[in-house]
């Protein structure tokens, strides 16, 4: 294991200020992901780590900056679980951009999952979805726009909605139907993972985060998959309103290309 001292060895080195994340660095990172850091480092795309924000079973996020002290989302995924592995290779089987990716060779597999979630982001953000911009990626660590202030994360859909007026929740749900139309008819994906946990309140809009697993119209599962999205957004917003919910998204199914 490659002590993260060797980052501090680097001219003009970005600060890690936080000693829990040096600790975080030294326990999880391994010699790769070290390396693929020290790049993003040295290209100047990262300038500064400063904490972690989620740290989950496959991924953990963390608060960066960049040169002008921009903030930053990076995501770093971790080695693979066996379920992991699992998941990965059936959201990148059947995904023609993905099928040259090597079946055993787990760390490629993590670097094609990386790069899936950075380009399902570019396809998203071209096609108008609310996402944070994509900004660089390197083998398993993606680098995105942070989504919050001053260092604090917006909040999750799940953490904001019990403060939330019966308009305000009608006006969020049609704003992630449109969120989810523009997904499907526009970036010609399906998210696949769509709940409450996986779209931020900021600046009073949803914002759609976790694309990896999103999938193209042609993979063999889309159309389950898109049925579950909207399956998840139709039955957490209905316990908040007594609104009728399911009419436009039978509309977006319709945009699904037939198989
Ligand atoms: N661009 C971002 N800006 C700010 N916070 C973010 C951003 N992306 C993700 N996060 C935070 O990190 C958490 C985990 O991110 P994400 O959902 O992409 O990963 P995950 O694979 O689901 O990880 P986990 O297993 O921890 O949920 C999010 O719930 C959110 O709190
Ligand atoms: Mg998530």
């Amino acid at each position: 294991m490659v002590k993260p001292t060797r980052i501090r060895k680097r001219e003009r080195r970005p600060r890690i200020k936080d000693a829990d994340l040096f600790k975080t660095v030294e326990e999880v990172f391994d010699v790769f992901t070290l390396q693929h850091l020290e790049r993003l480092l040295s290209k100047g795309i990262i300038w500064e780590l400063k904490g972690v924000i989620s740290s989950g079973k496959e991924a953990r996020v963390y608060w960066g900056k960049d040169k002008k002290g921009r903030d930053l989302a990076v995501k770093i995924y971790l080695s693979a679980t066996a379920e992991f592995r699992k998941s990965i290779k059936k959201y990148i089987m059947g995904d023609p951009r993905f099928e040259s990716i090597p079946k055993h060779n787990f760390r490629k597999l993590i670097y094609a999952w990386t790069r899936k979630e950075y380009r399902n982001l570019v396809r998203m953000k071209k096609a108008g979805v609310n996402v944070p911009e994509p900004l660089a990626f390197s083998g398993n660590i993606l680098v995105m726009e942070f989504l919050g202030e001053e260092g604090y994360r917006a909040p999750l859909l799940v953490e904001v909605i019990e403060e939330l007026g019966e308009d305000e929740v009608n006006r969020l749900y049609r704003e992630v139907v449109r969120q989810i139309r523009l997904i499907v008819c526009g970036a010609r994906l399906v998210h696949a993972d769509l709940s409450e946990y996986n779209i931020m309140i900021w600046r009073e809009e949803p914002w759609i985060i976790d694309v990896s697993q999103a999938v193209e119209h042609s993979h063999p599962l889309a159309l389950e998959l898109l049925r579950r999205d909207i399956e998840n957004i139709t039955a957490f917003f209905s316990r908040y309103t007594d609104q009728e919910l399911d009419l436009e998204l039978e509309e977006i199914r319709r945009c699904l290309q037939p198989q």
